[in-house]
């Protein structure tokens, strides 16, 4: 299989932040860098709010948006809970699952992380689904079991359908916000274990299926990261917010898209 199949993607999650002043004042940076990029290659993941101020201003650029996390039900009575069909309304594109912050502020499972896979695939989001090792598992020799065990629910639970339109993601806790960034080549080693995964589950699947990296990913260490075989973008929190940052990620991304 080429690597073509996947051309590399950068989503930016911008977590808990923003205003409408501050947004419009970020996409409106990003829209100008923005201009002649390959469309489907870049997102922003924005707070339930913010979708519809994304699905205006965003409308007909070459940046999708998207939400950061997904209620497993479809409606009724779960009071704060946001839909699948409701984040799709606003012509958003994707929605991450499993991020390290649900997963430990606010008890999500495994289970939990493919049955919200599974709920956005309905509603027609492509799922991000984030799987990542803690820096006690890492020091103690658990990265792969942690990883498989995160995965392996999200197979088993979403199936070959859910996880063909489904970006994966590795975020190694101990690198989200702390500056301290995998390197490429534990990266690549931790990517590797998680396409090898996929491939004995679903041999079709593994080669296409875009794994993105997250953890202090910055313009100046994303081309060295997206330069490694199994690392197809990034997923960027903090260097999200900041117009220079984000845009030249993208740019260390489409420069490795056509390298390969
Ligand atoms: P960071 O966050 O880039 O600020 O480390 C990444 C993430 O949490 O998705």
């Amino acid at each position: 299989m080429t690597r073509r199949m996947r051309s590399k993607f950068v989503a930016g999650n911008w977590k808990m932040n923003g205003s409408l002043t501050a947004n419009h004042q970020l996409l409106t940076a990003l829209l100008s860098g923005a201009e002649g990029m390959p469309a489907d290659s870049a997102a922003v993941l924005v707070p339930f709010p913010y979708l519809a101020q994304c699905s205006v201003t965003l409308d007909g650029s070459p940046l999708a948006w998207g939400a950061q996390d997904v209620s497993t039900h479809e409606s009724g009575a779960f009071t704060g809970e946001v839909s699948a069909a409701m984040i799709a309304d606003f012509a958003a594109s994707y929605v991450i699952v499993g991020h390290s912050e649900r997963r430990a502020l606010h008890g999500e499972s495994d289970e939990l992380v493919a049955q919200k896979a599974v709920a956005a695939h309905n509603a027609g989001l492509i799922p991000i689904v984030c799987v990542g090792e803690t820096l006690d598992d890492r020091e103690a020799g658990r990265t792969e079991a942690v990883v498989a065990r995160q995965l392996d629910a999200v197979l088993d639970g979403a199936g070959d359908e859910v996880l063909s339109s489904s970006i994966l993601a590795y975020e190694p806790v101990w690198a989200i916000g702390t500056g301290r960034t995998a390197s490429p080549q534990q990266a690549q080693d931790v990517h590797a274990f998680v396409r090898g995964r996929l491939r004995e589950r679903f041999p079709a699947l593994a080669d296409g299926t875009r794994i993105l990296y997250g953890g202090s990913v910055k313009a100046a260490n994303a081309a060295d990261l997206f330069a490694m075989a199994d690392v197809d973008g990034g997923l960027v929190g903090g260097a999200s917010l900041v117009p220079h940052e984000f845009m030249g990620i993208c740019e260390a991304a489409f420069s490795a898209s056509r390298a390969d």
